[in-house]
């Protein structure tokens, strides 16, 4: 299994909570952004010959924004350089603003067929905290196209809000889950190191959502989803039967996926060895093109940190039987034993799994076994 991740990393404006490599958007050198992107992906596909996309996933940034001839470059170099595998997943990511909606039939007929809207809420007031530049009536004018456009729509919220109860956001949810999508992500409220909320909290401006609330409306999250046929499938996100991301699950389950465009990284299988790859962070350095992307081997013990710190994410757990070499670091058997007698993890030899509880205190779980 192979996918490849674009970063875009251009936004129409930096949203206070968010603290991903990006930048306001600029005048786009289309030509500068082909060369730079086909170059990168033209230096992975020859080191992964052989290959075939089973996904590709334009991410950011918001990259419903690039050209969109930029974007179908992109997609016929990655048929020309591996070829896709039948049935491939596309995704965007978009903002719900009318200019993108107007965008939505250009980027399918490119080839993109799934859409990953950032909804991030139902409500004005709280878009308006959370500096969006759509409102709600915008965002269900695109979850309404995108529907009539693409084969598959996921839209994203945030929860957790300051001053959100615990029936605002049932309510919220509940006027998602009508919308009929078949894909949900649902994020708590996360105050980033570095970020405007995280300023504003520091000066005592608002205070987050307290844990005890955080923690109902995560169980009351994982109710409605699954009583609406879009159950947890990972912590954050709910899909219908057959709907799930293909890209993320490449993640979660540990394949390879390259990652281009500035500060993307990847972990490639290469000669041997696992390779964590990353670009030039910096939109202007990667765009200079006298760089090749780190590549740092990872130690077995590294991965083993890894694929359980991703595997555990999923509801279905992860293969783990008794030769794997987590069994080799020491006290491993010791802390899996204790985790599952608490009630935390399951396992029958073959696969372990966060249990519904494990779910909820996953970070503390994989400290505990890591
Ligand atoms: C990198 S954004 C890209 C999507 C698109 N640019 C947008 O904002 O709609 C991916 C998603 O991460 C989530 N996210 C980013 N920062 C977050 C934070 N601090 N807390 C919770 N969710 C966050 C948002 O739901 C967002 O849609
Ligand atoms: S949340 Fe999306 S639109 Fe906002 S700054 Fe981050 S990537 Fe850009």
């Amino acid at each position: 299994m192979l996918g490849v991740y674009v970063h875009w990393p251009y936004c129409a404006r930096i949203c206070p909570y968010c603290d991903f490599n990006v930048y306001k958007t600029r005048a786009v050198d289309e030509e500068a952004w082909a060369n730079a992107l086909l170059r990168d992906l033209g230096y992975w596909a020859a080191r992964t010959p052989n290959r075939r996309l089973d996904s590709l996933y334009f991410g950011g940034g918001t990259p419903s924004l690039a050209p969109v001839r930029l974007v179908e470059r992109v997609i016929d170099a990655c048929a020309r350089l591996w070829g896709f595998d039948r049935n491939p997943e596309i995704t965007i990511e978009a903002n719900p603003t009318d200019a993108e909606r107007a965008r939505f039939a250009d980027l399918a007929a490119a080839g993109v067929n799934r859409l990953s809207l950032g909804v991030q809420s139902l409500r004005d007031e709280a878009l308006a905290f959370l500096g969006r530049n759509h409102a709600a009536d915008g965002a269900r004018r695109a979850i309404a196209t995108a529907g009539t456009v693409f084969e598959r729509t996921t839209f994203d919220l945030i929860y957790a809000r300051p001053d959100q109860s615990l029936d605002d956001w049932r309510a919220e949810l509940g006027e998602a889950l009508a919308l009929g999508v078949s894909h949900l992500s649902l994020y708590q409220l996360t105050i980033e190191p570095g970020t405007a909320f995280d300023a504003q909290v520091a000066a005592g401006r608002w205070t987050p959502a307290d844990d005890a609330l955080c923690a109902d409306a995560f169980d009351l999250s994982q109710e409605m989803t699954a009583a609406a046929g879009l159950p947890a499938y990972e912590i954050s996100n709910h899909a219908a039967p057959g709907a799930q991301s293909r890209h993320n699950r490449l993640y979660w389950t540990y394949q390879d996926y390259i990652g281009v465009g500035p500060g993307a990284h990847g972990r490639v299988s290469s000669g041997g060895a696992r390779l964590a790859t990353q670009t030039p962070r910096r939109p202007q350095d990667y765009l200079a093109a006298d760089w090749t992307p780190t590549q740092t081997p990872l130690s077995e013990d590294d991965q083993t940190v890894e694929r359980f710190s991703f595997g555990l994410r999923l509801h279905e757990g992860m293969p783990l039987d008794e030769k794997d070499p987590f069994f080799s670091r020491n006290g491993a058997r010791e802390r899996l034993d204790r985790l599952i007698a608490d009630g935390l993890l399951s396992w029958d030899g073959r696969r372990l799994a966060a249990t519904t509880r494990g779910r909820r205190l996953l970070n503390a779980v994989l400290c505990e076994l890591l």
